[in-house]
């Protein structure tokens, strides 16, 4: 019987210290995910002889099912993974339709076409999820396919119970799902969401699912499911066709790698700027001598925070590897960090629009993301993000198939010079082009030191690399238990705006001053980020945790008290 922690609670952490619960702890294999079906689809194929990947694909495609908000077969995602050895990247993101083009969100005076790029199919990306996680089976997995798939199938067949967080995100995109009577048929079935606790059954995407597990990904990306694509799209004047699909190709890639306090650390490369933030962060931090200094009060998040202005400075000369202004090699390089170090002052924050003052381009992204982070028995490790971007996406529904179209364009510099939807604008190395891919924060991270090894990540858009890092810091430099540092309060700071965002208890009054009498403009936000994490410790040990800013759950497959 496996151990499943469901987390509900909101603990007030950092400097006001509270008593945390233990991770559930335990060995034969261990999952963390936003939701405690998938978490628990996940340690089903482990109980099963499954490794990492195998169940790193159940939990995704579980995902898909319950949390429709961001699990997806319409999106895409990326996948950081240890086996033996071996490190390696997945790349599974959209990529632009071959009908994009630089300029398709302008009108004819070069103005931004209001939410172009974030409702209806125009706004949808080539979905790399069908592909990718077929992908990271194909390359890694262990059990036959259709027994991956069949957890994901049978949730979608038999039906789950909807959660608060679920009724409540169908409640607020409401509008956006309306507009779509494919979509509206089935997330809002008399023109209410279904309510929290009831049983929602989609037959539709049962199907599309048993298909997949029959067939492999052209049951999604060639013939009628493709041909069902192309048809949502032209009916709601998007420019993605079914050739597209068949086209689409996930790209194994070198992932991002550094040391950080005596860890080896991998994540996400490009088309995510998410590896590289990490590791100018910790860079910077390690020539700052940040660990030396006391752990609560003003000056660690201070000098958190000049870091994260710099490396997100540097994100927007980011984009697709082959358009990219800059490369992890340069902006890891050691007298880049030097250069980038010198400039922070201890006891000033800087300007942001000094830093990097030539540019005025600014970007945020949503929020609607789900992580999943699993290790199997061997420690085998997968951490996998995965997004439609947007919650549900650009709201249509592919009619027949079930599921819903991303509206990953926006993550493209859509309109050059123009504040996008959020009020901000990226830059021209990330530019829309046909059979691009767009720029992401998405950040999937395995860390190791001996026999111990994290695998951890977030959803959160622009803060998924803060929420990530902070956690691997409490973690690699604080010694935190594992669920004390993913509950510990957390900040952000991204460059522009310049703000610097804290949660609840991130600060004690105190410091909030000594932060404000340094030039920071303090900001309250509700959360940074949900992390889920699991590490292995020693002779097969291992822990999982979920981040108790939302509902999800982190099992293990045997439970032990240690
Ligand atoms: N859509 C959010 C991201 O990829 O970073």
């Amino acid at each position: 019987m496996a151990a499943l922690v469901v987390v509900a609670l909101l603990l007030p952490a950092a400097g006001l210290e509270a008593a945390h619960p233990a991770a559930v702890r335990g060995t034969g294999g261990a999952v963390s995910s936003a939701a405690p079906a998938a978490t628990e689809a996940g340690l089903g194929i482990l109980r099963a002889g499954g490794n990492a990947a195998d169940a790193a694909v159940a939990t995704a495609l579980a995902l898909a099912v319950v949390f429709p908000q961001a699990g997806n077969l319409g999106g895409g995602g990326f996948a950081v993974v240890r086996f033996g050895g071996e490190v390696n990247a997945l790349d599974f993101r959209e990529t632009a339709p071959a009908a994009a083009s630089h300029d398709m969100y302008l009108d004819d005076d070069g103005e931004p076409r209001p939410k172009a790029s974030l409702v209806g199919p125009l706004a949808a990306g080539v979905p790399g999820s069908p592909a990718g996680l077929f992908e990271l089976h194909r390359k890694y997995g262990r059990l036959p396919w259709a027994r991956v798939v069949a957890p994901a199938a049978r949730l979608a067949r038999d039906g789950f119970i909807v959660n608060t967080r679920l009724q409540r995100s169908l409640a607020a995109s409401e509008e956006l799902l309306q507009r779509f009577p494919e979509t509206a048929a089935v997330w809002l079935p008399g023109g209410q969401p279904p309510s929290a606790g009831s049983v929602k059954k989609l037959p539709e995407l049962a199907a599309i699912l048993e298909a997949y597990g029959a067939r492999g990904a052209p049951a999604i990306t060639e013939g009628p499911v493709a041909a069902a694509v192309e048809l949502a799209a032209r009916r709601h004047g998007g420019v993605l066709r079914a050739a597209d699909l068949e086209a689409y190709r996930p790209v194994w890639r070198e992932p991002v790698r550094f040391s950080a306090y005596g860890w080896q650390v991998a994540s996400m490369p490009l088309p995510s700027s998410g590896g590289i933030i990490i590791g100018e962060t910790v860079g910077m931090l390690e020539r700052l001598r940040w660990e030396k200094l006391p752990r609560f009060g003003a000056d660690r998040s201070h000098l958190l925070t000049e870091v994260w202005r710099r490396a997100y400075a540097d994100r927007f000369l980011l984009g697709d590897p082959r358009t990219s202004r800059a490369s992890a090699a340069q902006l890891l390089a050691g007298h880049w960090l030097d250069v980038r170090t010198a400039e922070i002052r201890i006891n000033k924050a800087t300007d942001s629009e000094r830093v990097r003052a030539w540019s005025r381009e600014r970007a945020e992204e949503s929020s609607e993301t789900t992580h999943l982070s699993v290790m199997d028995g061997d420690g085998n490790a997968v951490a996998l993000t995965t997004t439609l971007n947007r919650s549900f996406g650009c709201g249509l529904l592919v009619a027949g198939a079930g599921f819903l179209l991303n509206n990953e364009m926006d993550d493209f510099t859509t309109a050059p010079g123009h504040p996008n939807s959020f009020g901000l604008v990226q830059g021209e190395a990330n530019s829309v082009g046909p059979g691009k891919r767009m720029l992401s924060s998405m950040s999937p991270t395995v860390a190791w030191s001996g026999k111990q090894v994290i695998v951890i990540g977030s959803p959160g858009g622009s803060k998924i690399p803060t929420a990530t890092v902070q956690v691997l810091l409490n973690l690699i430099v604080d010694g935190d238990g594992l669920q004390a540092a993913v509950d510990r309060a957390r900040i952000h700071h991204q460059w522009m705006p310049d703000l610097l965002y804290s949660e609840r208890y991130a600060f004690s009054p105190e410091t909030a001053r000594a932060l404000e009498r340094r030039g920071h403009e303090l900001r309250a936000t509700n959360k940074v980020g949900e992390v889920s994490a699991v590490r292995g410790i020693v002779a097969g040990n291992m822990e999982a945790a979920q981040d108790p800013r939302g509902p999800g759950a982190a099992g293990v497959v045997r439970p032990a008290v240690y």
